[in-house]
């Protein structure tokens, strides 16, 4: 049987903070793309939030009170909505508002609640450019971070208020925040802010890694395409492990559904080919190679440049010829590079992980079944057993995929 991967905001209980900036108004949509989700949503919207939207329509769009002011009769309890919530998004986040929540200061329901809650927070600042880029308001963003709050960078692009022209500092899409909420309660994070591993040990300082992540697409006309259901995670929380321990990343990744992360280099790729070659850029110089992408191994022999039609019944016949293997034309003259790579097997047993960890020249291979429940594509934890040249075999997990990267990066550094 398929299984069916639940949404991440299905059932989730979300406060949504609104600070003053134009952006405001795009946090009613905020809302609305919660709630399709499943989430629910009760809003806190700040005095000068106020100033640009009215409570009444976060109220009207989630059918609960807005909390405004700490002291006002009937607004909701700040302990009470700390208690009740899974999740926070700020947004649109302003600069006085990353300043005092980096500081700890607590002047208002938003900020008291902030300090109240002791789970996981994403901020989505939204300024003027030279606000954005102002050195104390990118301390306040280092500040956060440290602190395991997920900070969502303002975009590049039109500033809504008039006379601004173009730049950084435009609030993301709404959907795209949403996501990124999605992805920061799915991906590899516990729950709450004081589970959250301490800093790791900078053991990758001065290495670059570059990894693969995601699937590849192989077009057969201009509508349709042959590709897999990887979903990038592993490979992005492999990358994300590596920056982290101290690494330069470059990300090499295939179309998948997750926020860039920030602090490391993400190249675009679509098919094997141009992965490939986004990789042979990437590796002059790097001492690391990851790879956890599921590239298409095939590719149709011709593209046709319009659409097929339905015709009237009929077979339609696909020719496929060979895609390169990206990790064994690196393998056959790799030098000192390290090179990883994955055996996502389904019925093949670990045997077959050991037969590329030699046809490909891997020096460790992480092998998994991915039939079963808690490893494989689609879902947010791996099982592995990582075999490396010398004979040695570790299982690993179940375990999130974060915590299965930095074992595989511990396997990595033994060999550094
Ligand atoms: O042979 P198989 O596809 O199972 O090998 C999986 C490993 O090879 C993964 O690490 C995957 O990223 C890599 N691979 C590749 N290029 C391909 C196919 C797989 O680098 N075309």
């Amino acid at each position: 049987m398929a299984r069916t991967a639940v949404g991440a905001l299905e059932g989730r209980r979300i406060v949504l903070g609104v600070g003053g900036s134009v952006a405001a108004y795009k946090a009613a949509i905020v809302a609305r793309e919660l709630m399709r989700r499943g989430a629910a949503v009760r809003v806190v919207l700040t005095a000068a939030g106020a100033r640009f939207v009215g409570p009444a329509l976060f109220t009207g769009l989630t059918g609960q009170a807005v909390a405004s002011d700490l002291f006002s009769e009937g607004a909701p309890e700040h302990i009470a909505l700390a208690a009740w919530a899974d999740a926070a998004v700020v947004a649109p986040a302003t600069a006085d508002l990353l300043g005092k929540a980096a500081g700890g200061i607590a002047d208002d329901y938003l900020t008291t609640w902030l300090l109240a809650f002791p789970g996981r927070v994403l901020f989505a600042p939204a300024m003027n450019r030279h606000m954005w880029s102002h050195p104390a308001v990118q301390r306040s963003v280092g500040v956060l971070r440290a602190d395991g709050v997920v900070v969502l960078p303002p975009v590049y692009g039109a500033l809504a208020a008039t006379g601004e022209g173009e730049g950084w500092g435009r609030l993301p899409d709404p959907v795209a925040i949403v996501d990124a909420l999605g992805a920061m309660l799915s991906a590899n994070g516990p729950a709450r802010r004081a589970d959250l591993p301490a800093p790791h040990a900078p053991d990758l300082a001065g290495r670059r890694v570059v990894v693969t992540a995601g699937p590849t697409r192989e077009r057969l006309d201009p509508v349709r395409f042959l590709s897999n259901p990887s979903s990038g995670r592993m490979g992005y929380a492999l990358a994300e492990a590596a920056r982290d321990r101290g690494a330069e990343v470059t990300l090499v990744s295939g179309p998948v559904q997750l926020s860039f992360p920030t602090g490391l280099t993400v190249v675009r790729v679509e098919t094997t080919r141009q992965m490939l070659a986004a990789v042979l850029e990437a590796l002059p110089g790097a001492d690391v190679l990851i790879g956890a992408a599921a590239p298409a191994d095939w590719r149709p022999a011709e593209v046709s440049p319009i659409k097929w039609k339905k015709g009237d019944g009929g077979e339609q016949r696909i020719r496929l010829v060979a895609n390169p293997d990206i990790l064994a034309e690196v393998g056959r003259q790799k030098g000192r590079l390290i090179v990883v790579g994955f055996a996502a097997e389904a019925g093949a047993g670990p045997e077959e992980a050991l037969r590329k960890l030699r046809d490909k020249n891997l020096d460790l291979v992480a092998y998994n079944d991915v039939r079963e429940p808690d490893a494989g594509f689609e879902v947010t934890t791996n099982h592995v057993i990582l075999f490396d040249r010398a004979g040695g075999r570790q299982e690993i997990g179940p375990l999130p995929k974060r915590a299965v990267a930095e074992r595989i990066l511990d396997g990595v550094c033994g060999l550094l």
